[in-house]
């Protein structure tokens, strides 16, 4: 019998922004975020995991380590404490699970090999690292058979999601907030073990079927300042951030900024404002707060000593162009509608436009009129369509 599973996760595009971990270990942040998880039918990742006692080293004799492939090459998983964590953590959830059912077939001590795709490019502030582990999570949980075993489990047939989240957390901060669909918050929680940092779907994916997506590559490249190395020399430094978490201080103890709430987490703050937007499918509020988080986020960058640039030159442009549409969107509908787009970039240049159904096929062309998109192409997550390919022009 073959012990295999396949599962595909989606991206999530933050709209509040997690930037800051008070325990790196863990994955807890220093303030709660807030994301939006795209179909999966266009950005994924896809990660099949094997346990199986007839796999051989070079030499024909018994593997005896795991092994793991991204987008075709392989990774050193010895070294790697994330991955290392996360196929630990799950081995040891599976022995567990064999120890109390002594009939289960023994596959926590079997080599693993886990093989993991991404259909848009890596680490190029795509947010690849949260579907790579969702999927990677879920994989494993789906072959080790968890969803019978973790505790909360809602019912046999169904994965464990709260749970899974937790753990794929410790894979990537952001993960958590990809196993649910919709619109997805991430409680920065209070507790040291981490116990009630915890993701949780505010909204689901019927909600608002009308917003949309759209994807402009302004370069493919790695970036040069990873999320996790660039967060931490954040929270050490810049008194932006502070603010942010609502601590005195950079670098404030942990307590501070498990207790701390500032403009992210504080009465009025963006959660609150965010949350209540997609609840109300308020565009106009929504635009607003996700332009000025995204600002502020890239602004804390910047505040970091050295500072960190994420955005390049045709991502400020991409910025220009928004914030033009959106004039002339307010002066056509005479401020009935103070916004027709939504710009944010994470940790890299490339932007997530927001917007309603009805306006994307105007932003789209507009977006191919600026810009040539040498590198890349602008793309709706929900419809599929590429910018590169002129979608308009057959349609
Ligand atoms: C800018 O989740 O990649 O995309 O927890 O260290 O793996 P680690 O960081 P990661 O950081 C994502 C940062 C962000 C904002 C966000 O997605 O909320």
């Amino acid at each position: 019998m073959v012990h295999q599973a396949t599962v595909t996760a989606p991206v999530n595009i933050a709209v509040v922004k997690y930037w800051g971990k008070r325990d790196t270990k863990l994955h807890l942040p220093t303030n709660s975020s807030l994301s939006v998880t795209l179909d999966q039918d266009y950005l994924c990742s896809t990660t099949t995991a094997r346990a199986d006692a007839a796999f051989k080293k070079e030499d024909g004799s018994p593997e005896d380590r795991d092994r793991l492939w991204l987008n075709g090459n392989e990774e050193t998983i010895a070294g790697n404490g994330r991955f290392e964590r996360c196929i630990s953590e799950m081995r040891a959830l599976r022995t567990k699970y064999e120890q109390t059912k002594p009939d289960a077939t023994k596959l926590a001590d079997l080599p693993l090999r886990i093989a993991s795709h991404n259909s848009f490019p890596t680490a190029a502030g795509l947010a690849s690292s949260a579907s790579g582990y969702a999927a990677l999570t879920a994989a494993l949980a789906a072959l080790y058979e968890l969803n019978t075993f973790l505790p909360s489990s809602p019912a046999p047939a169904h994965l464990p999601i709260p749970a899974l989240s937790k753990l794929a957390r410790q894979g990537s901060g952001s993960a958590c907030r990809s196993l649910m669909g919709g619109f997805v918050a991430w409680d920065m929680g209070a507790h040291a073990d981490g116990r009630d940092s915890a993701a949780r779907q505010i909204a689901d994916e019927a909600h608002w079927p009308d917003m949309h997506a759209i994807i402009c590559v302004a370069s493919a490249a790695k970036k040069a300042v990873s999320s996790t190395a660039g967060m931490q020399a954040t929270v050490a430094t810049s008194p932006l951030h502070a603010a942010r978490c609502g601590v005195p201080a950079p670098g404030a103890p942990v307590a501070a900024y498990a207790s701390g709430r500032g403009l992210v987490d504080g009465p009025g703050g963006t959660m609150a404002q965010m949350q209540d937007a997609i609840r109300r499918k308020d565009f106009d509020t929504f635009a607003e707060v996700a332009m000025a988080e995204s600002n502020q986020f890239h602004a804390v960058a910047l505040d970091t000593r050295p500072p960190i640039r994420y955005m390049n030159d045709t991502s400020w442009n991409i910025v220009s162009a928004i914030t033009a549409y959106n004039t002339l969107v307010a002066q056509r509908t005479r401020g009935q509608r103070k916004y027709a787009a939504a710009y944010t970039f994470d940790a890299g240049p490339n932007a997530v436009v927001y917007a309603l159904q009805s306006d994307v096929r105007e932003i789209i062309e507009l977006l191919l009129a600026l810009f040539p998109f040498a590198e890349g192409a602008a793309h709706d997550a929900r419809t599929g369509m590429q910018a590169g390919e002129r979608p308009f022009e057959d349609r």
